[in-house]
């Protein structure tokens, strides 16, 4: 009976059946005894070439998603406290996504490949601090979404970047979830001045929400904390390890309490869950793009003697605060994003004035005949604010490099634009001439 091979016309000749040197179970192609044989075989069909390409993919896969072992089991084993088996599936998995992203700060990125650049949310990206943050980081060349429901935050601050490709504007609510793929998350959501803050306590709500996107997308996230968690410090100047003397049932403890919340829960993430967390302490900031007439004090006396008004001082006017101008915090801001410090750090201007000394200063700059008109003082309001800033000089090399004189010039320029409409547009007795 013919063999199947016969069948399909192939034939096999009586040297093949016979040869003694074949080896009966392995390759049949490989003579026994032969030490060049492998090597003939890889030689021939190419099938060296393949081989080579074979380890240049695999290699450029592992260089790409830099998912090690131990990776993987230092996230098992943090999840094994949770004891849970369906946690730590999905710990393992996170893991992998992570690696899978290739994204995360720090990775490794691929030989030979330009190191990607960052996909950033900054929710509040529409307020005055967020929108400058936006401007740094979109002229490094990252992407970035801002999420902003415009309590306090207005297009305006971000007009410069529509149309760009690498930048979305989002109207959300952080009290409410939202899931984005993203490397960072700068959280600055929040009403910052007393009169908003009052109506809109979001801390606690919209810090719990964008903690957990951070988990679930394995983002590095930065929570914009304030000076406000000192209360009325009993300690002068103020370090990140003083814990503070804070009213926690005050008309400002919405703000005040709910920031230091927002911090326990930020160290509660990074503590049981390993997110990766950063957390500045932000003492008062100043400069173009402020809320006018928000109630904060530089905004305040600008806006009231850029209009002829007085300016309204609360108390005596020996109560203290340092004034930092926004750049200088944008810039601590991205050192502490990028550095390997959780923090808490201070970032502020040590430079330390009395609210008169304050008025002074807005009298240079505007009007030296601008009027002073005092009030009673406010519930709550800090006698003495200064950072001490040790920290984030040495272990982030910043400090603030703009004085208040130098700073405030630049902020007047773009209240009067703001106000006026007009650079040379003058004010006469509350009313408005060219
Ligand atoms: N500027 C300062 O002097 C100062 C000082 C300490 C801390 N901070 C902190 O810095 C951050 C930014 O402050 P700012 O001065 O730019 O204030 P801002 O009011 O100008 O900006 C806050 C932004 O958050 C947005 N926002 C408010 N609630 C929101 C919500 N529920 N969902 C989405 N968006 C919301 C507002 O619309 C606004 O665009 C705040 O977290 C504030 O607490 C600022």
């Amino acid at each position: 009976m013919e063999s199947e091979l016969t069948h399909r016309n192939h034939t096999t000749t009586a040297t093949q059946q016979q040869s003694p040197t074949l080896s009966p179970r392995s390759n049949p192609w490989i003579p026994v005894g032969n030490w060049k044989a492998p090597f003939v075989y890889m030689a021939q069909k190419q099938r060296l070439v393949f081989v080579l390409i074979g380890i240049a993919i695999s290699a450029m896969f592992f260089n790409s998603f830099p998912v090690t072992m131990s990776s993987l089991s230092q996230q098992a084993s943090r999840s094994e406290n949770i004891e849970s088996s369906s946690m730590t599936r999905r710990v393992l998995y996170e893991a992998f996504q992570e690696g899978f992203r290739g994204r995360s700060v720090g990775g490794k990125v691929a030989l030979g490949l330009k190191k990607k650049s960052l996909r950033i949310v900054v929710t509040g990206g529409a307020g005055f601090v967020g929108s400058h943050l936006v401007d740094r980081l979109i002229a490094r060349g990252d992407s970035v979404i801002v999420v902003d429901n415009f309590f306090t935050g207005r297009k305006e601050n971000l007009m410069q970047h529509f149309g760009n490709p690498k930048f979305e504007l989002i109207r959300h609510d952080v009290v409410e979830p939202i899931l984005l793929e993203v490397d960072q998350i700068y959280h600055l959501a929040c009403p910052a001045s007393p009169v908003h803050y009052k109506f809109n306590p979001t801390n606690v709500v919209g810090t719990l929400n964008m903690l957990g996107l951070a988990k679930r997308v394995g983002a590095r996230f930065l929570l914009t904390s304030t000076s406000e968690v000192y209360g009325d410090p009993l300690q002068h100047p103020q370090v990140e390890t003083y814990w503070g003397n804070v009213n926690p049932i005050g008309v400002r403890s919405c703000y005040d309490e709910g920031k230091r919340t927002a911090e326990t829960l930020t160290m509660d993430y990074h503590r049981s869950l390993g997110i990766e967390v950063r957390i500045a302490r932000i003492f008062n900031t100043y400069g173009p793009r402020m809320c006018i007439d928000d109630g904060r004090v530089v905004s305040n006396f600008v806006a009231q003697a850029l209009r002829k008004e007085p300016m309204t001082v609360y108390g005596d006017g020996k109560q203290t605060r340092s004034f930092q101008y926004v750049s200088d915090l944008v810039e601590g801001l991205i050192r502490l994003m990028e550095g390997d410090y959780v923090g808490p750090f201070n970032l502020g201007n040590p430079g330390e004035f009395t609210m008169l000394e304050l008025a002074e200063v807005v009298q240079e700059a505007i009007d030296p005949n601008a009027k002073i008109e005092f009030r009673p003082n406010t519930e709550d309001d800090p006698h003495k604010r200064k950072p001490d800033i040790s920290k984030a000089k040495q272990l982030l090399g910043w400090e603030p490099t703009i004085s208040l004189r130098k700073g405030l010039p630049l902020m007047v320029n773009d209240f009067r634009q703001r106000i006026f409409g007009n650079p040379k547009t003058v004010i006469v007795g509350g009313g408005a001439m060219a």
